[in-house]
């Protein structure tokens, strides 16, 4: 990441700085800069829509390029401890490293990093970027035919793909469903229907399900007939990307569907839950069936690593030291001492203990 250069000033500097690192005397002189992560200044916000928030999150060295579609592990400090949440990135891949991204944020009323974001985040806060990752990304050769179907906040990563597209020349014809409650409810909407007025390639369907109801099987067929032929992106929740694999899986067409989702469906449990001990915090919560591990440990002011909260990142995985668990989508019970386990998705079935 560094330079041989600069790794040797970085080590010179911490033989000098001690018991003080280099980064605390970074710190005194630019908040910015650190060493060991990307510290980020919100040099700007645009209210979206009530509760949705943009970011703009600028940091004083750069970023590594990311690719579009690629989420960002970003951290807050809330109350002296830092919380981490994952969130797509919704500004242009460049392909090249640069100083400043954006990221959508939509409250979820849980009171963690996104409600943080969008209700008490200021210009000139300081957050902390890790680098992007993530595998549902525009492909680097792009196909002629794309279609993107997002539900929600589920537009954010393909925000990034069409902004990046809009960017390039290319000779791809994107169609883009874009769906919510209604219209207003729509993230983005004004800008896409800008592009999909000023642009050939781009063609935008408004799909408000109070009125329409689920973009369905039928309203695929109808409203895209050529859809066989695209490479499709889908990001949603669990519902509609369990009916698009369904549809693609029944056209035997599924190495040409690339989704994301952003929200678990979760199985309602009937059962006892237990008490939760974390080992190395000496920490323990009773918590019931439905709760998860990651919310038990939070509950007891553990330090417990998250990023989606979806199981999707498996940033959260923590070894399990005793105890059965319950998976909390599909209800299966499970667990062995010694297996690392996904916390977000993970609920005690009896008392369980976590090295954490
Ligand atoms: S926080 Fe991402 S998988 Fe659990």
């Amino acid at each position: 990441m560094y330079s041989s250069r600069m790794t040797r000033i970085v080590t010179l500097a911490k033989r000098l700085t001690t018991p003080l690192l280099p980064d605390d005397y970074l710190t005194l002189f630019n908040p910015l800069l650190t060493f060991d992560s990307y510290r980020a200044r919100v040099s700007q916000i645009n209210e979206e829509l009530p509760g949705v928030r943009t970011l703009h999150l600028r940091t004083a060295r750069n970023l590594p390029a990311f690719r579009a579609g690629q989420h960002v592990r970003v951290g807050v400090d809330l109350k002296g401890v830092r919380h981490v949440r994952s969130f797509s990135i919704t500004s242009a891949a460049t392909g090249m490293a640069a100083r400043e991204l954006t990221i959508t944020v939509k409250a979820t009323g849980q009171g963690g990093v996104s409600d943080h974001l969008v209700h008490r985040a200021v210009t000139g806060d300081i957050v902390y970027l890790e680098q992007a990752s993530g595998d549902f990304v525009l492909p680097a050769e792009l196909p002629d035919r794309i279609v993107m179907i997002a539900a929600g906040s589920g537009v954010t990563p393909l925000l990034s793909m069409v902004r990046t597209l809009a960017l390039a020349e290319h000779d791809t014809k994107v169609t883009f469903v874009l769906g919510a409650r209604t219209t207003q409810d729509m993230i983005h909407r004004h800008e896409l229907v800008a592009l999909s007025e000023n642009q050939e390639w781009f063609d935008l369907i408004l799909w408000p399900s109070a009125a329409l109801g689920h973009f369905n099987r039928a309203a695929l067929l109808r409203e895209i007939p050529d859809w066989q032929s695209a490479q499709t992106f889908v990001c949603g929740p669990a519902g509609l990307l369990t009916h698009a694999d369904s549809i693609w899986r029944s056209q035997n067409a599924l190495e040409r569907l690339h989704t994301e989702q952003f929200q678990t469906r979760l199985a309602k449990i009937d059962g006892r839950g237990g008490t939760v001990s974390f080992a190395k915090s000496g920490r323990s919560q009773a918590a019931d069936a439905n709760t998860s591990l990651l919310q038990a440990g939070e509950a007891a002011d553990v330090l417990m690593p998250n990023g989606c909260r979806a199981g999707i990142c498996h940033t959260c995985v923590v070894p399990l030291k005793a105890g059965k668990l319950r998976d909390l989508r599909s209800g299966e019970l499970h667990g062995e001492p010694g297996d690392m386990v996904q916390t977000c998705i993970n609920a005690a079935a009896c008392d369980v203990e976590l090295d954490v």
